[in-house]
């Protein structure tokens, strides 16, 4: 198993290698900026009828592979997904984003079932072997979760936005908080060990909404939840790789990446990476953080952007991306004209990367 896995770039580089040019995926690159996606999204008819129809969700996260040769795939699916199996109601209402029924006590959390998690995912579970089987051998298969965190955000307030339910409970009815992170945290170990199990090479755990929390809290339920799935997840899958985004958590990404023994850590578009380069122990890769809007507006400063990204981190383990989602209006070619800066890089250049200075 290990033997071909470790040939893969973007497994290389979770291992801890510094890879010249960096492996390439970006966060949505499966997504409406794709007119084949679009057409396939108006077969599904809904969203939530696209990720959990196997030959539809493995045809979306397909597409990107073959239209830019992307080093890896990431599942076609949602951090929503895991309520919603749970039994949350959930609909993703057109142009506004997902919405939840409230969970506003514990008898709400009571009334769901985590026995229904293994049938609700199974079609999760089905497109993660689809997809492994058709790609090439050389592409990562990501398997991803949202972070206890950020799915209790859109459990608790029912919708996307700053969230000020969640955030009033955290103080308000501590126990209800914890509560929810915990019955996520049981469940994403189990998800994400389906999905390894159906043939994910690594993991990813989306806390997008990490940075609204202040340090205390920031440690109760961002760390402590992501350290325990990755300690689950190796208990069951030794030497299976993690990747953890707390988005925005800034100076608390630091005790993220030595407290939550994450193998990579996703940076966020306001994260400097030569400076966090720095101050981070070089076992922990890095992965980002090009900033979305830059690449939508395209040009010579997104080719200037992508070729210093890279220089900055050459000799430190680093997986190129995003440093948040594609958003929908980018035009594809700029998604291509960046793999191909990416991949034009001579060689050679890991001696003039800013932490050879150092
Ligand atoms: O290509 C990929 O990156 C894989 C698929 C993926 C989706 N969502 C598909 C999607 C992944 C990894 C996610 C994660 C996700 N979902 C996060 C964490 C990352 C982040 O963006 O911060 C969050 C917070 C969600 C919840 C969610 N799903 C929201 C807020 C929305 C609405 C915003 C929007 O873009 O419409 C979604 C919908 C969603 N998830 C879409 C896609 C492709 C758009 C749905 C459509 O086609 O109508």
């Amino acid at each position: 198993m290990t033997g071909q896995r470790a040939e893969k770039p973007v497994l290389r580089v979770l291992g801890g290698e510094a890879v010249w040019p960096p492996p390439v995926w970006l966060m949505r690159q499966a997504g409406r900026y794709l007119p084949e996606y679009r057409k396939l999204r108006e077969k599904a008819g809904n969203f939530i009828a696209l990720c959990t129809t196997p030959p539809l969700a493995t045809e979306v996260t397909l597409q990107p592979v073959r239209r830019f040769g992307m080093d890896a795939a990431i599942l076609f699916s949602d951090i929503l997904i895991l309520p919603w199996a749970l039994g949350q109601k959930l609909r993703f209402a057109e142009g506004e984003g997902p919405r939840l029924e409230r969970i506003d006590g514990l008898a709400g959390l009571e009334a769901l079932d985590p026995a229904a998690l293994r049938q609700g995912t199974e079609p999760v579970m089905e497109t993660v072997s689809r997809v492994r089987a058709e790609l090439p051998p050389e592409t990562t298969l990501i398997g991803f979760a949202g972070s206890p965190f950020t799915v209790a955000c859109y459990m608790i307030d029912g919708r996307g936005g700053d969230f000020p339910l969640t955030r009033e409970v955290a103080y308000a009815d501590p126990a209800l908080l914890a509560a929810v992170i915990e019955t996520v945290t049981t469940a994403t170990i189990d998800y994400l060990s389906w999905q390894i199990e159906a043939g994910a090479d690594c993991v990813m755990l989306f806390d997008s909404w990490a940075g609204l929390l202040p340090p205390d809290l920031f440690r109760a339920h961002v760390i402590h939840p992501t350290a325990r799935i990755v300690e689950q997840l190796r208990v069951r899958h030794p030497g299976v790789k993690v990747i953890g985004f707390p988005r925005l958590g800034g100076l608390m990404t630091l005790p993220y990446i030595a407290d939550t023994g994450v193998d990579a850590v996703g940076m966020d578009t306001s994260v400097d990476p030569v400076a966090l380069a720095r101050l981070a122990p070089r076992r922990v890769a890095f992965q980002g953080n090009l900033d979305p809007l830059l690449l939508r507006a395209g040009g010579i400063s997104l080719g200037q952007a992508v070729e210093r990204m890279a220089r900055g981190l050459a000799g430190h383990p680093h997986i190129f991306n995003l440093g948040h989602g594609i958003v929908p209006d980018t035009p594809p070619e700029h998604v291509a004209a960046v793999i191909e800066r990416l991949r034009s890089l001579e060689p050679g250049e890991l001696e003039e990367s800013a932490l050879a200075a150092t």
